[in-house]
């Protein structure tokens, strides 16, 4: 998140301006700032380090640990696709252009993440099993009815809870394409988020208060799928997830918290939103 406070972002807080040309100004600052950090799949060290942290041990054990780490892959590449459609369809839905031209660079970016995911996953045996809950999360995403929820499900909600993934990722994966490809998403993601907020805002600033009853409605829908989709673990990962849930719940418990303050930051009243825990 540390893009979202650098310098250019600095300008006086825009949330209390109800001025339709300061109204946008976040989104827009959001703009330049995915200008400003666009990277290319050709910057990544391929072929310079291992892909992946390499196992010890017995070939058997080996093959384990590089199926343990394709999977974490797939998964990651599964939600990139989907990331795809979701950045488009906002682009086609959002009628302002200011957003209109933030989210052309979202769409850029998630398929930059795709190509990066497809290049990462053919270097380790190719793609394997697929979380049913993220495809759950995908169809709640790319068929909620209106413009103001796919923003909150998207942007508040699922780019801000995916950050801290790619942080743990990151940090078991040192000196590999994976934990260079993670920094990278996780700055990606930061704006993905920042601008939703921005968006958001603008948005539910002539939302009617049924809009605004949707928005927890649909929260309530997505947040126990989150939850299943954050636990989940493919057969490769079984025997690890087992020991890991423990921490994993207190964490997401964390994560999901911090969601629902955010929802709270944009004058929603979340007294109705129930946590999966
Ligand atoms: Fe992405
Ligand atoms: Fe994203």
């Amino acid at each position: 998140m540390e893009a979202i406070t650098c310098a250019r972002m600095s300008a006086e807080p825009l949330a209390e301006s109800s001025e339709p040309e300061n109204a946008f100004a976040g989104v827009l600052r959001f703009y330049e700032l995915a200008k400003h950090q666009e990277w290319q799949v050709r910057d990544v060290p391929w072929g310079e380090i291992a892909p992946v942290p390499e196992g010890k041990g017995s070939p058997q054990r080996q093959a384990r640990r590089r199926d343990v780490w394709r999977s974490v892959v797939m998964q990651q590449l599964q939600a990139d696709v989907f990331a795809c459609e979701m950045a488009s369809q906002l682009l086609s839905a959002a009628p302002h252009p200011e957003a209109k031209l933030y989210y052309s660079t979202m769409v850029q970016d998630e398929s930059r993440h795709t190509e990066a995911w497809l290049k990462l996953i053919a270097d380790i045996g190719g793609e394997g099993e697929r979380d049913p809950h993220l495809d759950n999360l995908a169809h709640m995403f790319l068929e909620a009815d209106t413009l103001e929820e796919k923003v909150f499900l998207m942007q508040v909600f699922f780019e801000r809870l995916i950050i801290p993934r790619f942080r743990l990722i990151a940090r078991s994966s040192r000196g590999t394409i994976l934990e260079d490809i993670c920094n990278r998403l996780a700055v990606d993601d930061g704006i993905h988020h920042g601008s939703g907020m921005a968006y958001e805002r603008v948005l539910l600033q002539t939302a009617d208060a049924k809009t605004k009853e949707t928005l927890i409605v649909a929260a309530n829908r997505m947040l126990p799928e989150f939850a299943k989709h954050a636990l989940w673990r493919p057969k490769a990962r079984e025997m690890i997830g087992q020991l890991m849930e423990a921490r994993d719940r207190e964490r997401l418990k964390t994560e999901l918290n911090h969601g629902v303050r955010l929802a709270n930051s944009l004058g929603l009243d979340v007294s109705d939103v129930e946590l999966p825990f």
